[in-house]
């Protein structure tokens, strides 16, 4: 307390005694820091959510002011779907919805980097226009496990695919000048005890999978700030590491953004902040006090405190708030809406068509089962979930698409939603707003199948529309039971609806609005079609009904494998929620208090693909309503790496986009490597029947290398290397070679 009243007086003081004192300016970052005291820099290393920003609710944190030098509150909301905020305040009627735009898994879907810088720049036009300089986003983990709860924020199982996305994530945000946070940095793989979990990662692995999408990330999207993981990396937390936050990130890749924590006050506050972690968040007392007892005692000195500030100062005069900026807190959510509903529609991966069953004829009449129907699933759980004014479901989609819903069953599963929702808000933990600004309370619990009305629906209805759908989020992993397989009365449902409707010669489509990877293999032969939106924003049912209408011919591919079984994975065998459980060796509890990443590099297709496992749906893998043919490449070796490029036609009956995935098999001997692995990717535009595009794409040395951990360098080897292009992992159409004469080697840190 006496400390706090100290500190409180000598910033006063300070202020008092301001006159004459430089002003922030951007060009005088080093006179302002020299005119700092040391108290002032240690207050500027532990963020505050100042009172002006009351009304920011939920996960919004800041920076303090110093007002003597002229340095401003900032504030700092989450992500990364959407602002994460309350839409009422005090004192006005007015609201503050923000655009519910799709997860992260769903937009990655797309493969398409354009559309997804065009949907941030939209979102960073929002976190622009609410008045917030720093965006909570993107989130980015790699999908190591199906069963991580927060896989629904982040993009996939590929280092290359994730980076990329994140790159242009990042440019959109950022082009409104806002800043963008690539989080969480690094290896938070799993939410079972993700505060402590120590994740425990060979050398090649850590560089080859788990840190090689933040490396692509920080070079090719320039993000102004990192957020460190909660969790531990080998042995380190994230947020305390020097060879992560200064030596990796700063020295080896060239980030000069600022580094902040994760929320929350973990000890050891000032070996974070001299390990480079500039910026306490959301900070607090205790942790200002440790780091003016540091600052008195000298267990940090003034040169550390100075870098820290140095960042952080650079990030706050980049800010609008800093420049002044008059925002309006009425950025165009409809032009925002009608985006999300597009992107979604983009990135909507179809999964099974058999016998032409989608697109659904006009005006068709439709039986549309689930709760989730009516329930529908925009986003996901926790930080990343959105407030959107209104989040639109599969009920009112269809029927706005001109097909004609049963009524009978409509009205059930409304009622029944109904029913739920006000027993929950009574229930509820804490006031509803709360409870849904953090996306509890969605559908849980499947309904019992209506079997009253079951064979007459059968006999008037032309088809079965099933919803599955799924919440997952920050906080806890996914089970087994009733999540990653489905449910008895989920099981139930798709059985009976579609014997029903088979005895019957009519078809069933199955709508997985879900935030991570399910079972397919014991119910998909059951349906006729399976479209996968994920959880696709507040639009999302339209762009579902655009799909099922034929208005958007589907794009979407997998960015994650859908295994037979999850324990096919290898991660499985070291995954908290799944079966190996908690062990405890020497007091410590297997996969909660610490995880070893055994499976290495082989994660996702690496695995699969290599190994020959038969998967359910394989990496890249979507269908669409038309076909492409792809020409003979050409591949050529360049003076670093390789040039290809390939010529895609539509030979198919309506206009389409294909994504063209190029896999690199690189030459046997040396270390063991995967049979292939994505190296470039790209999305022709819409092609009609018989239009053509060529795609061209350029490989770098440096990112065919693999990590030899021997002599911890990167390695290009010298020989024939194979490329691929394919429609998905396992659907190559086009083949190609290319030789490297040289190899090259880069030599980097062991972490
Ligand atoms: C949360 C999340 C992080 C979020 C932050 C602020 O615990 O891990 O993604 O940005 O805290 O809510």
């Amino acid at each position: 307390m006496i400390k706090r009243a100290l500190l409180t007086a000598a910033l006063s003081l300070a202020t008092v005694l301001s006159f004459g004192q430089p002003k922030l300016r951007p060009d005088n970052i080093e006179d302002i820091i020299k005119a700092m005291t040391d108290e002032e820099l240690a207050s500027l290393l532990v963020g505050a959510k100042e009172s002006e920003f009351y009304y920011f609710e939920g996960t919004a944190a800041g920076v303090r002011s110093i007002p003597r030098l002229g340095i401003p509150a900032t504030i700092s909301c989450d992500g990364p779907a959407g602002l994460h905020f309350y839409p009422f305040r005090d004192n006005t009627d007015k609201t503050f919805y923000c655009t519910a735009f799709p997860v992260g898994v769903l937009s990655a879907s797309s493969w398409d980097l354009e559309l997804m810088e065009t949907m941030t720049g939209a979102l960073g036009n929002e976190v622009h226009e609410y008045g917030v300089d720093m965006f909570l986003g993107p989130g980015m983990n790699i999908h190591r496990s199906p069963l991580c709860g927060r896989n629904f924020e982040y993009f996939s199982e590929d280092p290359l695919l994730s980076g990329k996305m994140a790159a242009a994530y990042v440019r959109g945000i950022q082009s409104n000048g806002v800043t963008a946070t690539v989080k969480h940095f690094a290896a938070n793989n799993q939410e079972t005890n993700r505060h402590e979990n120590d994740a425990r990662i060979g050398q090649r692995a850590l560089r080859e999978i788990y840190l090689k999408n933040f490396e692509i990330a920080v070079k090719e999207g320039r993000p102004g700030a990192m957020m460190a993981s909660y969790n531990k990396l080998n042995g380190e937390y994230a947020q305390q590491s020097y060879d992560l936050l200064t030596t990796i990130l700063r020295e080896e890749w060239g980030y000069d953004g600022v580094v902040l924590t994760d929320h929350g006050a973990k000890d050891g506050t000032v070996k974070a902040a001299k390990a480079g972690c500039d910026l306490m968040q959301p900070g607090s007392e205790v942790e200002l006090e440790r780091m003016l007892e540091a600052v008195k005692e000298g267990a940090i000195t003034r040169d550390e405190l100075e870098r820290n500030a140095r960042h952080v100062l650079r990030y706050i005069v980049s800010t609008p708030r800093f420049k002044g900026y008059k925002f309006s807190n009425d950025p165009d959510l409809r032009t925002h809406a009608e985006l999300a509903r597009k992107v979604a529609g983009e990135s909507i991966v179809m999964l099974k068509n058999d016998g032409g069953t989608l697109p659904l004829k006009a005006g068709a009449k439709l039986a549309v089962y689930g709760v989730g129907s009516e329930d529908f699933v925009a986003v996901g759980i926790g930080s990343g979930h959105v407030v959107a004014k209104h989040v639109g479901n599969m009920r009112e989609s269809l029927t706005d698409a001109g097909f004609e819903l049963n009524q009978d069953l409509a009205g059930y599963y409304k009622a029944y939603v109904e029913l739920d929702h006000a027993t929950k808000r009574v229930a509820g933990a804490m006031d509803w707003l709360v409870y849904e600004s953090w996306g509890y309370g969605k559908k849980v619990a499947e309904a019992d199948v209506p079997l009253n009305m079951l064979s007459r629906q059968a006999a008037e209805e032309d088809v079965a529309i099933i919803v599955i759908s799924r919440d997952a989020g920050e906080g806890y992993d996914r089970s087994l039971v009733d999540d990653f397989e489905l449910s008895v009365r989920e099981r139930e449902l798709i059985r009976l609806v579609s014997d029903e409707y088979h005895a019957k010669g009519k078809k069933v489509v199955v709508i997985l609005n879900i935030g991570g990877v399910i079972e397919t293999v014991s119910w998909n032969n059951m349906a006729d079609a399976i479209l996968l939106p994920w959880q696709p924003g507040q639009e999302g049912a339209y762009a579902v009904a655009d799909v099922l209408a034929g208005k958007v011919n589907p794009s979407g591919k997998l960015t994650m494998t859908f295994p037979i079984d999850v324990l096919d994975h290898p991660s499985s065998a070291n995954f908290p929620t799944c079966p190996q459980v908690g062990e405890a060796e020497q007091g410590l509890r297997k996969n909660v208090d610490y995880t070893e990443y055994a499976e290495g590099i082989w994660v996702g297709y690496r695995h699969f693909t290599t190994r020959g496992i038969k998967v359910s749906y394989p990496f890249g893998y979507g269908l669409s309503y038309t076909t492409f043919l792809y020409s003979k490449p050409i591949v050529k070796a360049s003076s670093d790496g390789f040039t290809a490029s390939v010529t895609v036609t539509n030979t198919g009956p309506v206009a389409g986009k294909e994504v063209i995935e190029v896999y690199v098999s690189a030459p046997y001997g040396g270390l063991e490597k995967p049979s292939r692995e994505l190296k470039a990717f790209g999305k022709t535009r819409s092609l009609a029947p018989g239009e053509s595009q060529t795609l061209s794409f350029t490989v770098p040395a440096y990112e065919l290398a693999s990590f030899n951990e021997a002599v911890s360098a990167w390695e290009t080897a010298a020989g024939n290397y194979q490329v691929q292009f394919g429609s998905s992992v396992e659907d190559i159409r086009a083949a190609g070679s290319f030789r490297i004469k040289k190899p090259q080697s880069w030599k980097v840190n062991n972490l």
